[in-house]
């Protein structure tokens, strides 16, 4: 076992990471990752929280919200990243059903999650309501993350995806939330879809690093999802995302010239294939001219 000496940086993000820096006022950068090659872009990056956001069955599924995937697929996503984060924190998210049917199903699944899968925490979105059972699961030695305001899982009883937190009573609810789940332990908090105002006054009470999405700058940390971020989305973006790139477009433009290439004869070059040996090419040519001379 190696211990990190006292006052040297940790090259290593652990829970205990985000608390530091919500102490130093020290910016928490998360982005999510669904898969291996986008994992090692943004752990290399030096990303401190990677995120297997249930926001893949969206991105990576095509589905029409969060609801439909599954352990098992968050599982198989979860490992693809976990081989190839080094550094960051690495979160997976407990999909919808997997913690709502009963607390021993949902410490299974949770565990599951680490064992199976190598996450260092997990996510579950809700707050007061959800305080004990997280409370239960950090009890079983899984640090979790919770996740309050616009909670995708919750669409059906939200109405859509709205902002949330807007009205006195809401943002009092909100409030009784975020200190719930600060009580219970929670590695950090997710903050959805929530007015600047409120995730600030939240960040302030809570003494567990606040991660916004949606949410404003005075959060101790920024969260997106990969695919917002590089323009790898389909239809219009939330008024939050800022695209840093357009990556749909580069995509596009170098899988038609391919196509072009492939068509017109271009690809593949001489120079990008195999050759033979001079001897093996010549004994095959002494062989194909004696078939012929035979033919003749
Ligand atoms: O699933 C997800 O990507 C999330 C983040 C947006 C916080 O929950």
């Amino acid at each position: 076992m190696s211990i990190t000496p006292i006052g040297q940086p940790c090259p290593k993000i652990t829970t205990a990471s985000l608390h530091e820096k919500k102490l130093r006022h020290e910016p928490i950068t998360c982005l999510t990752a669904y898969d291996y090659p986008s994992a090692r872009l943004v752990d290399e990056a030096g990303i401190d929280v990677i995120l297997v956001g249930d926001s893949l069955a969206q991105v990576m599924l095509g589905y029409e919200s969060t609801l439909p995937v599954t352990v098992d697929e968050m599982l198989h996503h979860t490992r693809a990243v976990r081989r190839a984060v080094k550094r960051a924190l690495l979160v997976a998210d407990m999909p919808y059903g997997s913690y709502h049917v009963d607390e021993k199903e949902a410490l299974r699944n949770a565990a599951r999650m680490v064992k199976e899968g190598g996450a260092e925490a997990v996510k579950i979105e809700g707050g007061e309501k959800r305080a004990e059972l997280i409370r239960r699961v950090i009890e079983a030695e899984i640090p979790v993350a919770g996740h309050i305001g616009l909670t995708p899982q919750s669409v059906n009883v939200m109405g859509g995806y709205k902002v949330q937190g807007k009205s006195l009573s809401a943002i009092e609810q909100l409030m009784r939330d975020a200190v719930a789940l600060d009580k219970a332990g929670v590695a950090c908090l997710y903050l959805e879809g929530i007015p600047r105002e409120v995730a600030a006054m939240i960040t302030a009470e809570v003494e567990t690093p606040t991660i916004g999405i949606g949410a404003g700058p005075e959060c101790d940390g920024q969260v997106l999802v990969f695919h917002d971020l590089l323009g790898l989305t389909f239809g219009p973006p939330a008024k939050f995302v800022r695209r840093y790139a357009d990556v749909a477009a580069v995509i596009t433009g170098a899988v038609q010239a391919y196509r072009e290439d492939v068509v017109a004869g271009r690809y593949p070059s001489d120079g990008e294939s195999y050759h033979l040996p001079r001897e093996t090419q010549a004994a095959l040519e002494t062989i194909v001219d004696r078939k012929r001379a035979m033919r003749r």
